[in-house]
């Protein structure tokens, strides 16, 4: 049997799909073959059996748990990656007279607006490429426009290294692509109306989608639109309208209980804000050398995406991580330099790792 240990696995820093919590992958393992003792492997059960329903059950019992999701929000898995968010929110929540604000951060903010506009008007309240994304606005440097559908954000911005420190302030809806912070700290429901987010980064495998949506937005959804495109409708079934990406909902919820085991969320945003504070700390202190990407006041604890002082020593870099069992640095293509990602399951001791070989680079060259 090919068996692979803990040893055998490189410090994994890609952006997503990214590294998932050992215990995670070997109960996966397990489950893969045989699941519950049924004799029947998690793929190959039907979706509509019991024992896919206490998986799902649990699923969404324990996502509740983890976010402190108020019963007023339904909890539902998709499919069609994040990417298909940018369609159906529109087309959902868009509705006749009013603008949806939008507010541009980065790449895929600039991806949702491009969807969105397909299907109705869009009013850009925030315009990031004046700055070439190097941070999230602030309120005042936000311009909404009145009485709109909703307004949409992400709150952590993969590719810049960016993320908002609190929600902007409007009066209508709030909708939030979290795909890259998901269940990185505590959510303060109150402030949103729908959250959702790809599983690729925080929370499981691609190939399904976290949605949390205010029951009371879910009322607006009109029946005229497809059934697999209308929140309601999916909703009315508990995510089972077709066959669900059922592997994709068990990962998710193992992940879920391995949040749960770790302390909870309030734990896990201590662990991510020192695993941070240790590679900007080595950032910081070779000013000369090292140039975060984001303004301080912006900086992500997920993504932090920075630079040396050329293009080739920033290919240098990579390359010697890589001799040392580091993986996925490099820079997104529309940024260049380098990318570290370092979700909830990144862990600390590689955070330690890249901080001393981060030191010893710059000392180096
Ligand atoms: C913030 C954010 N939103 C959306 C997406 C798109 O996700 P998907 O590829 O699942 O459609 C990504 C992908 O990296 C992302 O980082």
């Amino acid at each position: 049997m090919n068996t692979c240990s803990a040893t055998d696995r490189i410090l994994n820093f890609s952006a997503g799909p990214a590294t998932l919590p050992e215990s995670v992958l070997r109960q996966a393992q397990v489950d893969l073959f045989n699941i519950d003792g049924s004799g029947i492997g998690i793929c190959e059960h039907s979706h509509r059996g019991p024992v896919f329903g206490r998986v799902l059950e649990e699923a969404v019992a324990n996502c509740r748990e983890v976010g402190q999701i108020p019963d007023d929000f339904e909890i539902l898995f998709l499919q069609g990656g994040a990417s298909m968010q940018f369609t159906m929110i529109p087309m959902n929540f868009m509705f006749e007279g009013q603008v949806a604000n939008y507010l541009d951060t980065g790449v895929w903010t600039n991806k949702s607006i491009i969807e969105a506009k397909k299907i109705g008007p869009v009013h850009l309240a925030y315009d990031g490429s004046q700055t070439n994304y190097d941070h999230c606005p602030v309120d005042s440097e936000i311009d909404l426009a009145s009485d709109a559908s909703y307004m949409h954000f992400c709150s952590n911005n993969t590719i810049y290294g960016t993320r908002f420190k609190s929600v902007p302030k409007t009066d209508s809806p709030v909708i939030c692509d979290m795909s890259s912070d998901m269940f990185s700290k505590p959510i303060d429901w109150d402030l949103y109306d729908m959250i959702y987010a790809g599983a690729q980064k925080n929370l499981g495998p691609s190939g399904v989608v976290l949605v949390v949506v205010r029951k009371s937005m879910l009322e607006k959804c009109s029946d005229n639109l497809p059934s697999l495109l209308n929140y309601n409708a999916v909703a009315k079934k508990g995510s089972m309208l077709n066959t669900p990406p059922t592997f994709g909902i068990y990962l998710m919820g193992e992940v879920f209980k391995w949040i749960l085991s770790e302390g909870g969320l309030l734990e896990i945003d201590k662990r991510n804000s020192h695993k941070a504070g240790l590679i900007y700390n080595v950032l910081d202190s070779c000013p000369d050398f090292y140039t975060v990407f984001a303004q301080e006041e912006s900086r992500s604890l997920m993504n932090i995406s920075f630079k040396t002082i050329s293009p080739e020593l920033d290919a240098k870099l990579i390359t010697e991580a890589g001799t040392v069992g580091m993986s996925g640095l490099k820079g997104h293509r529309d940024l260049g330099g380098i990318r570290a990602s370092i979700y909830n399951a990144f862990p600390v001791d590689g955070c330690v790792r890249f901080a001393e070989f981060l030191q010893t680079f710059a000392a180096n060259n």
